[in-house]
């Protein structure tokens, strides 16, 4: 079942949605979706492509992901948001959110233990099953198209990890020692998205995504080391505010608000 190829009607036998995941693109392999969904920006909104596959996929901060064939689900999906550039980057809680609850959805074994690293990582028992890249394309100085990229590590083995990453990641297998169907996991997905990029769209708010956000946190009380490019600083972070922006406490005692943007966050206890 699990191992096989990803069978794009199973997929739309189990979707919900008007849009998202109405075209899909299944590649046995190819650089990364993201860079795939991006040469296809001209199609129509909710393209959906997958692969089994990715040599070059990659994560945040031009990071290496790691994508062995037929393993996980390595997918990105084409967005049209009509959404001033600074909202943007709320798309990616959007997609945690999706992701928290399609997971959720599928495997309820994992209840209460699957956690959003803010802004754009998924963890389970305190290791990274998977995470988001959200990419977008503008001209005219304004929005043309986003990418959503969602890695999560489905099926893999120890050693389907680089080393490196053994004992920071994990994937559902692993974690249960059972094969998950990806199909499944995929029209959750995208179910949920739909429903909270709507309400996003058409109310500029992040409404429930952020309830799902906030309430399956891994970083609200945590002491953290917030840094970009030049510094880091450390924190505490008190709460999400309601743009999703992270509200920290920092060691002089001021607050502060932070945007994802390029920031990257390390949990310190
Ligand atoms: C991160 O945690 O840094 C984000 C990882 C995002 C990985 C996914 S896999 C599908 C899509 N294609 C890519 O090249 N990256 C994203």
């Amino acid at each position: 079942m699990t191992q096989l190829r990803l069978d794009p009607d199973r997929i739309v036998k189990f979707l919900q949605t008007k849009t998202l995941g109405r075209e899909i693109v299944r590649l046995d392999s190819v650089d990364s979706t993201n860079s795939e969904c991006k040469r296809r920006s001209s199609e129509k909104e909710g393209l959906l492509v997958l692969s089994e596959e990715q040599t070059a996929g990659r994560g945040r901060f031009g990071r290496t992901w790691a994508s062995p064939k037929g393993k996980g689900i390595w997918m990105s999906l084409l967005l049209k948001p009509d959404l001033p550039l600074p909202n943007i980057p709320q798309l990616t809680l959007v997609g945690a959110a999706a992701v928290y609850r399609g997971l959720e959805k599928e495997a309820d074994y994992f209840s209460g233990q699957i956690k959003i690293k803010w802004p754009n990582d998924i963890w389970i028992s305190n290791k990274k099953i998977g995470g988001i890249l959200t990419e977008m394309q503008t001209g005219a100085g304004s929005v043309q198209s986003v990418i959503l990229g969602i890695g999560l590590n489905i099926n893999l083995a120890k050693e389907d990890f680089p080393p490196e990453l053994r004992t920071a990641a994990t994937s559902l297998f692993l974690e249960k020692g059972e094969l998950f169907e990806r199909e499944i996991i995929i029209a959750n997905i995208l179910n949920e998205f739909e429903r909270f990029y709507l309400e996003f769209l058409v109310q500029r708010k992040l409404g429930e995504a952020l309830t799902v956000c906030r309430e399956n946190s891994a970083v609200i009380g945590k002491k953290v080391k917030v840094s970009d490019q030049e510094m880091g600083i450390e924190a505490r972070v008190i709460d999400l505010g309601p743009q999703g922006e992270l509200l920290v406490k920092m060691n002089n005692g001021k607050l502060a608000s932070i945007i994802s943007g390029e920031i990257s966050l390390q949990i310190q206890g």
